[in-house]
């Protein structure tokens, strides 16, 4: 792996482009799994080797489901990317989670079974670890770039990733809390486990919008309803990418936990097979 950082940004709702990047490129991309959501821009930002990928594609028009996230992911792999920051809104289970908060996520449940998840199958059978989802050096980085523009953040939390697109009923709201999740969103699974079989480290700030639908005193969780914290999430959004990117980069450390070098202990096909 290269010793400079190619940082990949996946963006979400809200986020479809990064201002201020230099050298800017479009680049059309053709994967094994197909095409990505809409064609990567390439920059650079301080100086730092930036891909950008809105994940809804040009004009929020790919649902939830409909994400192709393995060619995403192949994608910014084939353009070199080192690293990968997803992006996106979230609604909240816990009262200290208000809107405007941004939570750097460190686990992940997957309730989403509508989405190819794997980049192994038949043929080539292969088991990474997913005990834990998220590059601490990534994250440091957000979290560093979070406090120095005094955006509300928290560091670690449980992401329930569901199917959608439907928001949640309050029964499922109240489920996932007792199970001890903090945010909810749709799209951060698959992403996280084929970002580990690509072996690229992975982080998720997740933007907090709403309380979802399990608080009885607040309005239940409406599109119309989270526009403006959406609008406002994406500009601090924006403005946070600028910042993380000069803390990774240009020259690059690895991953502590070694996600490099995942797949040397996964693949259980042997080799001649
Ligand atoms: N994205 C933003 N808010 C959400 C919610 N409450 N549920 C699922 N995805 C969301």
């Amino acid at each position: 792996m290269s010793d400079k950082t190619v940082l990949g940004f996946i963006g979400g709702s809200g986020i479809y482009a990064v201002d201020e990047m230099d050298d800017v490129e479009l680049k059309q991309v053709e994967t094994p799994w197909g095409k990505p959501s809409g064609p990567v821009v390439t920059g650079t930002l301080a100086g730092v080797r930036v891909l950008f990928l809105p994940r809804h594609g040009p004009g929020h028009a790919i649902p939830p489901s409909e994400v192709n996230y393995r060619a995403n992911i192949a994608a910014l792999k084939i353009l070199g990317a080192t690293d990968v920051i997803s992006v996106s809104a979230c609604g909240s289970f816990r009262e200290e989670l208000s809107p405007g908060t941004f939570v750097i996520v460190d686990q992940f449940i997957d309730r989403t079974h509508a989405r190819a998840k794997s980049f192994f199958g038949t043929g080539l059978v292969a088991h990474v670890s997913i005990a834990r989802p998220v590059c601490p050096k990534l994250a440091d980085a957000l979290e560093a770039g979070c406090r120095e523009l005094e955006i509300p953040v928290v560091r670690g939390g449980t992401y329930l990733a569901m199917e959608g697109p439907q928001f949640s009923s309050k029964a499922e709201s109240h489920l996932y809390r007792s199970w001890g999740c903090d945010v909810i969103g749709m799209t951060n699974m698959p992403e996280a486990k084929l970002a580990r079989e690509a072996e690229l480290p992975y982080a998720s700030v997740a933007m907090v919008t709403d309380y979802d639908c399990w608080r009885d005193d607040i309005a239940d969780v409406e599109v119309t309803n989270v526009l403006e914290i959406l609008q406002q999430n994406s500009q601090k959004g924006r403005a946070l990418i600028k910042s993380v990117a000069p803390k990774l980069g240009p020259d690059r450390t690895p991953s502590p936990l070694g996600i490099e070098t995942c797949l040397d202990f996964a693949l259980i096909t042997p080799p001649d097979a």
